[in-house]
């Protein structure tokens, strides 16, 4: 038995204290199924291969029952039982002797827990197990972003970029005019005197008042260990508030209401609209009136058909 040989050598040598212990187990016929493992916590990108690493360090029995199981929110599944992967992984995941699982083709919900389980029945200790953490990374999509076409001077302005595929979740950077924008203003010349605060884990970028230099392109980048992905540049103007423009369009409008107002008021007092209602009265009187009115008004061919209708 090569974990035996193993073993002697190791006795022999006599490194430490505790390998002669478990070598003179060995020889007294206490054998011991032990696990490890290359990689507690192995990293793939999605679409990659990654090894779930299950090594046997030691054991006697000739063929041990080895299972594996994901371990998620719902409970343990079955991914590898009675030599057979099964559930989700059975077209992209191998046995790799003696105990290690090759996913070839890893998706984003593949990341779990999976604990590798070996039974060696002729062992003294017959069961032993090792627990894989694995995280599959996700690269961010094209964030989506915010950045108001025109703000007023010395407003603020609020510039939001967002992505959820991403795993681990996305950090995000800004940039203006192809430029990275730095965490804070005040480590950079050309942003010294620029009120943003920079959020790299929400995206947000905060103008508390804009000031003309802030007018320029923006885009937004979001990345993670598995790659980054931007939106399309999208401009900011900084327009002026025109005070003493304001004022004087206000005034401007104020006067022309006086001056309707005004109008209207005398138009009044002269009887304009008073005479308007009379004359719309003249000329309802003879309308409801007999059709002789009509002769001085209308042309003959009406008044004959008017006073023949009378009649
Ligand atoms: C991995 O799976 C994805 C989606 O299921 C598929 O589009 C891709 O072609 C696969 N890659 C390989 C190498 O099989
Ligand atoms: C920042 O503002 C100060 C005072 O207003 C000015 O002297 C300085 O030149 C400005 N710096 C930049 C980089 O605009």
């Amino acid at each position: 038995n090569n974990a035996n040989n193993n073993c002697c050598c190791l006795c022999n040598v006599r490194k430490t204290h505790v390998s002669s212990l478990f070598c003179l187990s060995g020889y007294l016929g206490v054998f011991a199924v032990v696990l490890k493992t290359n990689d507690e916590s192995p990293r793939t990108d999605e679409f990659d291969k990654v090894e779930l690493s299950c090594l046997i360090e030691s054991i006697s029995t000739t063929n041990p029952r080895i299972e594996w199981k994901k371990i998620t929110r719902d409970g343990p599944s079955y991914v590898y039982f009675d030599k057979k992967i099964s559930g989700d992984l059975e077209d992209r995941a191998v046995i790799r002797e003696p105990a290690s699982l090759l996913i070839t083709n890893a998706t984003r919900s593949d990341t779990a827990k999976y604990r590798c389980e070996v039974t060696a029945a002729e062992d003294q200790k017959s069961f032993d197990e090792i627990v894989i953490d694995l995280v599959v990374r996700v690269k961010p999509v094209v964030p989506k972003c915010r950045v108001p076409k025109s703000v007023p001077f010395g407003k603020s302005a609020e510039l939001s970029c967002m992505e959820e595929e991403g795993f681990p979740k996305s950090q995000y950077q800004w940039f203006k005019n192809k430029e990275e924008i730095p965490d804070d203003p005040k480590t950079s010349l050309k942003f010294f005197n620029s009120s943003y605060t920079l959020n790299a884990d929400t995206g947000t970028l905060k103008f508390i008042a804009v000031r003309k230099e802030d007018a320029g392109e923006y885009f937004c980048r979001a990345k993670n260990d598995a790659g980054h992905a931007e939106c399309a540049a999208q401009k900011m103007e900084v327009y002026d508030i025109d005070v003493v423009g304001i004022i004087l369009g206000v005034l401007v409008v104020v006067i022309v209401l006086l001056c309707i107002t005004v109008g209207i008021c005398c138009a009044y007092k002269q009887g304009y609209f008073s005479t308007q209602k009379q004359t719309g009265n003249n000329y309802k009187v003879p309308a409801k009136g007999d059709g002789v009115d009509y002769v001085r008004t209308e042309d003959e061919g009406d008044f004959r058909h008017k006073s023949s209708f009378v009649i």
